[in-house]
C-alpha cells in the first residue's frame, strides 16, 4: 500500500467515526486468547439445506478453519465409500495414517474394521465388501497427539456428519466407540452400557460397537467377541 493509499484509508476510517487506529503485529493478534468459555454438552445442531449432498457438504466444508483442529492438519478427512450406502459407520476423528492420505479408517485401526466388516459379512453369507458401506468421522481433522475431540471441536465439526447422514439416509448407522456414540446419541453414557444395543439418532437405528483401536490394544481382547456380536447384529438387520 502507498503512503496516498493509507492516507485515503485512514481518512476513510475517521468518516466512519474511528477516533484511534491500533498498530498490532499478527503474533500480538494470535496470542489474544479465545473469549468463547468450554461448552459442557455435545448437542449437533442439524442445519442442512434442503437438496442436500455430498458434494455439496464437501464444497462447504472448502479449506475449513471453522475450529482449532484445522491447525495441526494435513489433509481433512471428509469419509469414503458408497455414497447410497445402507449402513454408514463413524469414528472419532482421523488419526496419522488417515491425515496423511486423506481417507478414513486406512492406518491399523482401519485394517481390523475392514477385517471385522468382510471377516463378519463372509461368516455370515452377507455378500458385502467395505466399498459397500460408507466410512467418516465425528470430526474430520486429526486432533494433535490423537487426543479425544473436544466438545466445542465435535459441535462445530458435528454439524458436517449430521448433513452427510441426512443425505445418506443408510438404513441403519454403527457407532464406533464412545466418543462417536456420545456425539450422535447425545448421552453421557459409556461405550459399555451403549453398546450391543439399539439406539435411534433422527429416526435411523444405531448400533454402538467398540472402537477398533481399542480392540487393538492386547488387555481389551475379550472385547473382540462382543464387537463381534454387534457386527453380526447390525449386518443382518440392514442386509437380510
Ligand atoms: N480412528 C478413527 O476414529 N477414525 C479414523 O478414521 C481412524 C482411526
Ligand atoms: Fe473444520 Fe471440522 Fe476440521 Fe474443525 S475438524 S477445522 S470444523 S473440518
Amino acid at each position: 500500500m502507498t503512503k496516498d493509499e493509507l492516507r485515503q484509508r485512514l481518512e476513510f476510517y475517521q468518516d466512519l467515526g474511528f477516533k484511534t487506529l491500533y498498530r498490532r503485529s499478527v503474533l500480538e493478534r494470535a496470542s489474544i486468547p479465545d473469549p468463547q468459555p468450554p461448552i459442557p454438552v455435545v448437542s449437533l445442531p442439524t442445519l442442512e439445506p434442503a437438496s442436500d449432498s455430498l458434494p455439496r457438504i464437501l464444497a462447504d466444508i472448502g479449506d475449513c478453519t471453522r475450529c482449532r483442529l484445522h491447525e495441526g492438519r494435513n489433509k481433512i478427512v471428509f469419509g469414503s465409500g458408497n455414497e447410497q450406502a445402507r449402513l454408514v459407520f463413524v469414528g472419532e476423528g482421523p488419526g496419522a495414517d488417515e491425515d496423511a492420505q486423506g481417507l478414513p479408517f486406512v492406518g491399523r485401526a482401519g485394517q481390523l474394521l475392514t477385517q471385522m466388516i468382510e471377516g463378519t459379512a463372509g461368516k455370515e453369507g452377507i455378500p458385502i465388501k467395505r466399498p459397500d458401506v460408507y466410512i467418516c468421522n465425528i470430526v474430520k481433522c486429526r486432533p494433535p497427539e490423537n487426543r479425544t475431540p473436544q466438545p466445542d471441536e465435535m459441535e462445530i465439526c458435528g454439524q458436517f456428519v449430521f448433513r452427510q447422514l441426512q443425505a445418506i439416509k443408510p438404513k441403519a448407522i454403527c457407532a464406533l466407540g464412545g466418543t462417536s456414540a456420545k456425539a450422535l446419541l447425545g448421552t453421557k453414557q459409556s461405550v459399555t452400557a451403549l453398546r450391543g444395543k439399539w439406539h435411534t439418532w433422527c429416526d435411523i437405528p444405531v448400533m454402538v460397537t467398540y472402537h477398533p483401536s481399542y480392540l487393538l490394544r492386547a488387555y481389551n481382547q475379550s472385547a473382540k467377541k462382543e464387537a463381534w456380536e454387534d457386527l453380526k447384529k447390525v449386518l443382518h438387520y440392514v442386509y437380510d
